[in-house]
């Protein structure tokens, strides 16, 4: 059977005559909070140059726009960046590099006021000083927010301000599919405009990929259907190294079935988690406090990995609550009355009120863990450079690290902002030095082959296959839950490892059913679900060797933490043979070191 017409997939620049081939001085892949932050970055630093956001989504549906609860910087007399830095590497089980940690609690304060001054409405306290919230890990109140809708805010004010630079233009809802590399440097990329379904080269001296996490690998998860890890696995596939990718955050309190996040701050604000016998079962767990018991208060404020895991052991327990979706504990939030959840939660009130069903005002919320960040991605330095010369990565999709083994709520926004600029700024000075010149002979032909590598991929897909994408996806999701969930060991990841590789056949054999050209979303769900399958790979690899247990990895086979061996950055790479090799890299270490993780003083 021949390939329907319709799939057939084109050249052709937009408003421009076909044949022409676009070209940037600095294209971002992504339009979310780093991306938009990297890309005003850009024309800040050099207005001559021309930057171009690729985005698969239109920017103001990127994931950035559904954080809730705040953005961290050091605001308040009582607190210091030295109090901010050591939280974020204890939090971070010291896997953390500090250089990195200590420039990104430096320009944190600056890039929130800078927001502020681009127009971002932060919640102020009566008096017109910032507000300031407390979060989990962090031992001062420094997450400033606006309501539970921080992301929606940041995100606004960062799209509004990028719409000010006329040369910052915009492809939205392209699909990036690869990247292009002629001499050991990034000349581009090759994406598929999903309107039309035509297929363009774009040239490019700098390349930032802004792409978000790959949270979607798991069934459970807060992040939006976007994010499938695609920056991870196009840097990956282009011989970028991957950083700590066994790291995967859950967060303690998200909504059954649909995953939605029910923020931080609702604990942060007073909420309680309750077992199935109504018992505020954290007091009973050690959450790294100095105290064996926490202290009430900051209880419900302990680390998201901790939270999680005692989760589990209520489960194990028989303590939580069956659901057809589930089991669950339930967050209360009570007995903080309307006001405060109207003035301080109110888009808690509306989730739960939309997708549960239920008011907090006078209902338990049911919650469970579920996926909410990557820890690791696309190996960077301080300025957001990969091994790669000419690409660069910044915000999830990055690893640069700050995060280390685990991330503490709040900090990943002011992370967007502070290294979405520093990789912009990066990315302006490497594109100045080499200003785009019309693409090689040699890129040209890398354009046209991928664009015949794709037609001849989605025909054969289209041509019929016993496979279903939704099938490959719903088992690669299981398998990454119960083999690389919470809790790991070595034989739950070694048949993660053997079944992902059996997914990986399987999935050569899938139908597409659609074959228009026209928002074509089996295309884009089929291309989502490769890379899926790459970084998938990728976790699971990294948590079979990492033979010790740190924060949000944790092994049952090997449950202590190992500095000896393992104080050190899992780095992945595809060998040209397709084999996974990993190494490791020691962790920077400036001013603490390795010590126990404490919180909730
Ligand atoms: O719970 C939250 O609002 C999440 C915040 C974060 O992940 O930084």
């Amino acid at each position: 059977m021949t390939a329907p017409p319709e799939l057939r997939l084109g050249g052709g620049a937009p408003g421009k005559a076909r044949g022409s081939t676009p070209s940037h001085d600095v294209v971002v892949i992504g339009g979310g909070g780093a991306g938009l932050r990297a890309a005003v970055a850009v024309a800040e630093t050099d207005p001559r140059l021309s930057v171009a956001i690729i985005s698969k989504v239109y920017p103001m549906r990127s994931h950035t726009v559904s954080a809730e609860g705040g953005a961290a910087a050091v605001v308040g007399a009582d607190d210091s960046l030295d109090e901010h830095a050591h939280d974020t590497v204890s939090g971070g089980d010291w896997l953390c590099d500090q250089d990195a940690v200590e420039a990104f609690v430096a320009e944190a304060p600056g890039e929130l006021l800078r927001l502020e001054h681009w127009g971002c409405p932060w919640s102020r306290q009566p008096d017109g000083h910032i507000a300031v919230r407390a979060f989990g890990g962090m031992k001062k109140r420094r997450t400033w927010f606006a309501a539970d809708k921080t992301g929606f805010h940041l995100l606004h004010t960062l799209f509004q301000t990028a719409l000010s630079y006329p040369d910052v233009v915009r492809y939205d809802e392209w699909f990036v599919s690869s990247l292009l590399i002629d001499d050991g440097r990034v000349r581009g990329v090759v994406a598929i405009e999903l309107a039309t379904g035509r297929v363009e080269t774009i040239a490019a001296s700098a390349v930032i990929v802004c792409t978000g996490g790959c949270g979607r690998i798991y069934p459970f998860t807060t992040n939006a259907t976007i994010k499938t890890g695609d920056g991870m696995a196009l840097a990956h596939r282009a011989g970028a190294p991957l950083k700590d990718m066994e790291f995967v955050q859950y967060h303690p309190t998200g909504l059954p079935f649909t995953g939605i996040l029910i923020t931080e701050a609702a604990r942060a604000e007073g909420g309680w988690l309750l077992n199935k016998d109504g018992y505020r079962y954290l007091q009973d767990y050690d959450l790294g406090t100095p105290d064996p018991k926490p202290v009430l208060r900051s209880m419900e404020l302990g680390p998201r990995d901790r939270l999680s895991q005692a989760f589990v052991h209520e489960l194990d327990q028989g303590r939580t609550i069956d659901t057809p979706h589930g089991p669950v504990v339930n967050l209360d939030l009570r007995h903080l009355g309307a006001e405060v959840i109207d003035g301080k939660l109110p888009f808690v009130r509306e989730l739960c009120l939309r997708y549960q069903n239920i008011d907090p005002v006078r209902e338990l919320i049911p919650v469970r863990p579920v996926v909410h960040y990557m820890m690791g991605g696309v190996d960077t330095d301080i300025d957001g450079a990969t091994g790669l010369a000419g690409l660069y990565a910044a915000g999830e999709a990055a690893c640069v690290s700050i995060n280390g083994a685990n991330r503490l709520g709040s900090n990943s926004l002011p992370e967007c902002l502070v290294f979405g600029a520093r990789a912009g700024r990066a990315a302006a000075r490497f594109a100045g030095a080499s200003p785009a010149t019309a693409p090689s002979a040699a890129v040209l032909a890398q354009g046209r082959d991928e664009q015949r590598r794709l037609e001849r991929e989605l025909a054969r897909h289209a041509a019929g296959g016993r496979e279903h994408i939704a099938d490959i996806r719903a088992e690669m999701q299981d398998v990454m839950e119960n083999g690389a969930g919470i809790y790991r060991d070595g034989v739950s990841l070694a048949k993660a490892a053997d079944t992902l590789l059996e997914l990986r056949e399987r999935f050569g054999l899938v139908a597409m059913d659609d074959h228009s050209r026209t928002f074509n979303t089996d295309v884009v769900a089929l291309l989502e679900l490769s890379f899926m399958l790459d970084v998938a790979e990728t976790v699971v690899h990294c948590a079979l060797r990492r033979e010790e247990s740190r924060g949000a990895h944790q092994r049952t086979d090997f449950p202590a933490r190992n500095d000896q061996r393992f104080l050190a950055h899992s780095l992945i790479r595809r060998e040209p043979d397709g084999t996974l090799q990993v190494e490791y890299r020691p962790v920077t270490v400036t001013r603490w070191s390795p010590g126990e993780r404490v919180y909730g003083r």
